[in-house]
């Protein structure tokens, strides 16, 4: 037996994480009805094709009747001008036909192009309204294969002309119905093929299926490994690790390959075998004919009628594969329109506790883990009142930003209650919630658009007043010096401001936003004297007459807040203002001393609690 390696080990857990359910248990009938709302509201179009589709099927199936009445006519009677009006006949239907394909081919897939469309809108959408819980458990790329590829699959079948089937099955009928009624022998040969073309279909369906789901899930694997490369893209380079990686991108692009490779083949068998099948058929009318008398414009309609039988049996046997491949991409669109979740929902039940007003935030013996199994908060309790700044202090993964998240109700307490102004965040709406925080994240993200827009977070920045608050911070002349001013693009999340000016821009999106409360989680990575200084002052505008919960991990901060709850993890352990938790000389006192006896320390807070944790020193011999 192998040992499992490491490097084997890991990769078989992201293979895990990257795999997906494939089959969305989802039955065909119900993918197709769940694209019916989104087609209705375009229903002009669907009927405007239907209908140019079925005259389109009836004026083909003339063709061969004029050819037969003027071969015939004209072979009977020995005038010229049958063949010539016939012709004429013909060429007028011809070109009403190419009209009328005109019109089905730009009404299906305007229609397609639409409901697509409004499909993806509303996919997107959906996202956003999904827990934060959901994307943790997702690869973006992923989500993006939904919005982007998966649709395109479905709106494929508009583009290849789905809808055609209907015309395609009308003619099949009508050639088959007018075959029997000009020679019902030699038609029955001819059919004999079709119980075989059925299996065929049958013996296709799953395999191609399956092939176009694996197709499926390995572009939203690539989508995923993509985005993320690319995203650390910096690092790749610094670690030398191209090659790896562009063989790991070929491992999936192999896979993705090969699923294509298997699809193309079934496509090709059935092309194939339908061709085949056709070339018997038509072998068996010329045999039949030997023993079986007809007149010439008999034969010449049977042979074009049957070029015309076949004709629609193959496309519905290449519409039955876009079908599958169309499928496979509902199966995912509309299995992720089924994640029950929604981003906190508004409760109403009875087991709504609300506290008293006295509160401006407080946890009332909270207990949340991001995993059902596992806690990272255990029974915290804790409150402000209003105009309040509360200090969360604590080493790292101890839980500080998991606080603030469950204030803002991003992950839902497993125990206990949240409230906000004395109410239960569970009973208060999703925007009534958030609107009252504005909030200072310890990773910034910036938002592609120009900076005041970033100010504005989202909404339409007025320029004045992105003036006047960066102003307000003393931060105008360091951000809008530069070239653009306010106008300045902002790339990539960010990536062309330097960190600290990223928290800055931050500050000055919270003091934009002008919330009741104020969630900082302050950035841990150290920052210059002369920035930290102008962080302080716009952090003082800041806090000014709005309650505030700030992770703090300088002291500068820390003191200016009216009280101070250390965490140690998951758990509270001391809580008082700074004069009193020194007293203490716990945690929060050997976090203090380390602080002023090992300025500009990575990681203080960490080596504060392994001393706190740490037994006392044995006394030194005398
Ligand atoms: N999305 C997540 N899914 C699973 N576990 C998480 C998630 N976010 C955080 N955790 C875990 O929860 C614990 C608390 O994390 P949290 O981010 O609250 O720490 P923190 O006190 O803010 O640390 P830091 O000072 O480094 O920012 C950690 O053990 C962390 O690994
Ligand atoms: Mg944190």
């Amino acid at each position: 037996m192998r040992v499992p390696t490491p490097v084997a080990k890991s990769q078989k857990t992201m293979d895990a994480y990257h795999q997906e359910a494939l089959d969305s248990g989802l039955k065909d009938r119900t993918l197709l009805a769940q694209l019916w709302p989104f087609m209705k509201p375009h229903g002009v179009w669907l009927w405007l094709g239907i209908v140019s589709i079925t005259l389109g099927a009836g004026l083909s199936l003339l063709r061969p009747l004029i050819m037969l009445h003027a071969i015939d006519g004209s072979l009977k009677t020995h005038d010229p001008d049958l063949i010539f009006w016939g012709g004429m006949q013909f060429a007028t239907v011809a070109l009403c036909e190419q009209l009328l394909q005109f019109a089905q081919t730009y009404a299906v897939q305007v229609l397609g192009a639409r409901s697509m469309a409004d499909l993806r809108v509303s996919v997107f959408a959906f996202l956003c309204r999904l827990p934060l819980g959901f994307f943790d458990r997702q690869p973006v790329g992923r989500l993006v294969t939904r919005v982007t590829n998966d649709v395109d699959s479905i709106q494929e079948l508009f583009n290849s002309g789905a809808l055609n089937a209907v015309g395609d099955l009308l003619r099949l009928f009508g050639v088959v119905a007018i075959m029997l009624s000009l020679d019902a022998s030699l038609s029955l040969v001819a059919f004999a093929a079709m119980p075989v073309i059925g299996l065929l279909m049958v013996w296709v369906r799953r395999r191609a299926r399956d092939a176009f789901r694996s197709i499926r899930g390995e572009t939203a694997r690539m989508n995923s490994n993509m985005n993320e490369q690319v995203n650390g893209v910096a690092l790749i380079q610094a670690f030398g690790q191209e090659r790896n990686k562009a063989i790991e991108f070929d491992g999936i692009n192999s896979s993705y390959r090969d699923s294509n490779i298997r699809s193309i083949k079934y496509d090709a068998i059935q092309d194939a075998a339908i061709d085949a099948v056709g070339s018997v058929s038509l072998a068996s009318i010329i045999v039949a004919l030997g023993y079986h008398g007809a007149s010439f414009g008999t034969v010449v309609a049977l042979t074009a009628y049957l070029a015309q039988f076949f004709e629609p049996i193959s496309q519905l046997a290449q519409r039955y594969t876009l079908l599958q491949s169309a499928l496979s991409g509902a199966e995912r669109v509309f299995g992720l329109l089924q994640v029950p979740d929604r981003d906190a929902p508004e409760r109403t039940s009875i087991a709504i506790a609300d506290g008293s007003r006295e509160w401006a935030l407080e946890f009332d013996h909270v207990s949340f883990g991001y995993k059902p199994d596992y806690d990272v908060l255990h029974d915290v309790s804790l409150e402000a009142l209003p105009g309040e700044s509360i200090a969360l202090v604590g080493p790292t993964g101890s839980g500080k930003t998991t606080i603030t998240a469950l204030l803002l109700r991003l992950y839902e307490a497993r125990q206990g209650t949240v409230r906000v102004h004395g109410r239960d965040v569970t009973g208060l709406g999703r925007d009534e919630l958030r609107r009252q925080f504005a909030v200072v994240p310890q990773d910034v993200y910036l938002f592609s658009g120009t900076l005041a827009q970033n100010v504005a977070a989202g909404e339409a920045p007025d320029l004045a007043r992105v003036e006047q608050v960066l102003r307000q911070m003393d931060i105008y002349e360091l951000l809008g010096r530069r070239p653009g001013g306010l106008e300045t693009v902002v790339r990539n999340g960010g990536s062309n401001f330097s960190s600290g000016e990223r928290q800055l821009i931050a500050f000055a999106r919270a003091l934009y936003r002008n919330a009741r409360i104020l969630i900082l989680d302050e950035a841990t990575a150290s920052i210059d004297s002369q920035t930290e200084g102008r962080m302080q002052r716009a952090l003082e505008e800041l806090l000014r007459g709005r309650t505030s919960i700030i992770v703090a991990h300088r002291l500068s901060t820390i003191r200016k807040a009216s009280r101070i709850v250390v965490l140690q993890k998951g758990r509270v352990v001391e809580r008082g203002t700074h004069d009193e938790l020194l007293q203490q000389n716990g945690l929060y006192a050997a976090l203090h001393e380390l602080q002023f006896s090992r300025e500009g320390s990575a990681a203080p807070l960490d080596e504060a609690s392994q001393r706190a944790a740490a037994p006392p020193a044995p006394p030194a011999p005398a």
